[in-house]
């Protein structure tokens, strides 16, 4: 995909198809918001997108879509209105989901090229924002993930070759770090929903291990996957206990990208769990909806979406990403109801069913980054519980945290990129439900507030360190096409994290 600027007068843009985002106002009726770029096009067209608003045809709401041939008018072919809603509320994810909307409809129609111009130059977003939502947008709405279909008359899907960002010349400097942020995070989170959506018979944990690998070496991260015998030195209990009905062996994987030259309290440490075939074990889940489990590791794969943008975009920051992955398989060697697993940091966990994996890999893991890497600040992120995609849908995610100051770091980062967390407790009256006649603790608490109890084992191994947890169990993954996705894997959290790293690193 080619990405760039272009000065070309609107007239004389030359693309398949030129996107003109269209916000508006209301007092009484519905006014839109032309763009000086919008304004030049309207002229041309003989006043035709102000009729269009006038007559009703077009609102204006987000990623609503009209297209207008130009019949030589203009040079582009054609002009694709889209909506970008109110513009006193105008905010990234809008933008996203309409730039989106659009740039998808027009790779469907089976153009080549676009061009995008409409930066809202009366708007209470900044330009940089607004440049970087439109073509993260477009770059998250063209993803399609056809690989393993034959190519129909339009190929794999992924018709769009060039992306033209059509912005005056004296705009370029400005707006070119927010093109690289945008490229950096659209590549990382379709590179997540490429793992997530990935058969669970080729992306096992060894796969997963070499994609984090090739990510590694292409950016120069250092890494390591830990193997058994390791595992089994440091004393994982849980992680080896989940994987041992598998076949496929279990890995750890570190990834470390070291952008400061000493450690400081900035640092951070990101966990996912990868579980990349949840069967549910001995206690085993039931058929209908079992294949969906390959996305089990989509927290793993945030996290390693997130090295990529951050290893790309550079911030001056140390950041270390720790993935335990496994298969969950039931099995002659399987673990059982009633075992005794005893995790990294010494504490028992009595095990009831064997499908509360996640919480004893994670377990492992967060013992791993506070007694191995000294972490101060971790998040983890985890297709945790079902109880979470009962709780809030596929609208927000779950985040519980143990640091007010970091809590709204990430709901802040969220909102800067179009991803929603909302905060869930961690009340101390909910670990009686995880109390155990027998271990330490008790595998789950039942199936009340499941989220917050799971939530509350993981509080048992992350010691001192400043933690939040993200279930993404409804989040990661959409049974319905949008106007703006493919459905599949959403790669949901990649961006959050990246973002929050890189306002963390120029923090003081
Ligand atoms: N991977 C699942 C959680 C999940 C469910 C993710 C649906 C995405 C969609 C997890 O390992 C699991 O099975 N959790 C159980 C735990 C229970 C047995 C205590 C759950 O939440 O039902
Ligand atoms: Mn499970
Ligand atoms: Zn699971």
């Amino acid at each position: 995909m080619d990405i760039k600027f272009s000065n070309l007068a609107i007239q004389d843009v030359a693309s398949d198809a030129l996107v003109l985002g269209v916000a508006y106002r209301q007092t009484g009726e519905r006014f839109p918001v032309l763009s000086q770029a919008a304004r030049a096009v309207d002229d041309a067209l003989g006043g035709l997108l102000q009729e269009l608003f006038s007559s009703g045809e077009f609102k204006g709401d987000v990623a609503e879509l009209t297209t207008v041939h130009t019949m030589g008018k203009l040079t582009t072919r054609r002009v694709v209105l889209v909506g970008l809603g109110k513009q006193e509320r105008l905010q990234p994810l809008a933008i996203q989901r309409a730039y989106g909307a659009a740039a998808r409809h027009v790779q469907q129609t089976g153009a080549h090229t676009i061009a995008l111009a409409s930066l809202l130059e009366d708007a209470p977003l900044d330009l940089e924002t607004q440049t970087q939502a439109a073509i993260e947008g477009a770059l998250l709405g063209v993803y399609t993930f056809k690989k393993y279909q034959q190519a129909d008359a339009r190929g794999n899907g992924r018709s769009i070759t060039r992306i033209d960002i059509v912005a005056s010349n004296s705009l370029h400097a400005r707006l070119e770090p927010a093109m690289r942020r945008a490229i950096a995070f659209a590549e990382a989170t379709n590179f997540t929903r490429d793992l997530v959506n990935e058969p669970p018979n080729v992306l096992t944990p060894t796969e997963l291990a070499n994609r984090a690998s090739l990510i590694a070496k292409q950016f120069h991260l250092d890494f390591e996957a830990l193997e058994r015998p390791q595992m089994q030195e440091l004393g994982m209990g849980g992680l080896l206990g989940v994987s041992q009905g598998s076949e496929e062996p279990a890995r750890f994987i570190i990834m470390r990208y070291r952008g400061a030259p000493a450690r400081s309290e900035k640092d951070i440490t990101l966990l996912g769990k990868g579980i990349t075939f949840d069967t549910g074990g001995i206690s085993l889940k039931p058929a209908e909806n079992m294949h969906k489990m390959k996305g089990d590791m989509a927290g793993a794969a945030a996290v390693i979406g997130a090295m990529y943008a951050i290893a790309a975009l550079k911030p001056a920051i140390n950041v270390t990403a720790l993935v335990p992955t496994t298969e969950n398989m039931p099995g002659g060697t399987a673990y059982r109801p009633g075992d005794i697993l005893r995790i990294m940091n010494g504490k028992t966990i009595e095990i009831v069913n064997t499908d509360a994996e996640g919480r004893l890999v994670l377990a492992d893991a967060l013992s791993y980054a506070v007694l191995k890497e000294q972490a101060t600040t971790i998040i983890d992120v985890a297709t945790l519980t079902g109880g979470m995609v009962i709780a809030l849908g596929s609208v927000m995610s779950g985040m519980f945290c143990n640091n007010d100051g970091l809590s709204a770091e990430i709901i802040e980062a969220g909102q800067r990129v179009g991803e929603k967390f909302w905060r869930m407790p961690l009340d101390d009256e909910y670990a009686e439900a995880i109390h155990s006649d027998v271990a330490d603790i008790k595998q789950t608490g039942g199936r009340p507030a499941s989220p917050v109890t799971a939530a509350k084992i993981l509080e048992h191994f992350v010691g001192d360190a400043r933690w939040a947890h993200l279930d993404i169990a409804g989040t990661n993954f959409s049974d319905s096409r949008k106007p703006y996705a493919e459905n599949g894997a959403t790669g949901v959290a990649a961006r959050t994290l990246a973002e929050l790293v890189l306002k963390r690193a120029k923090s003081v």
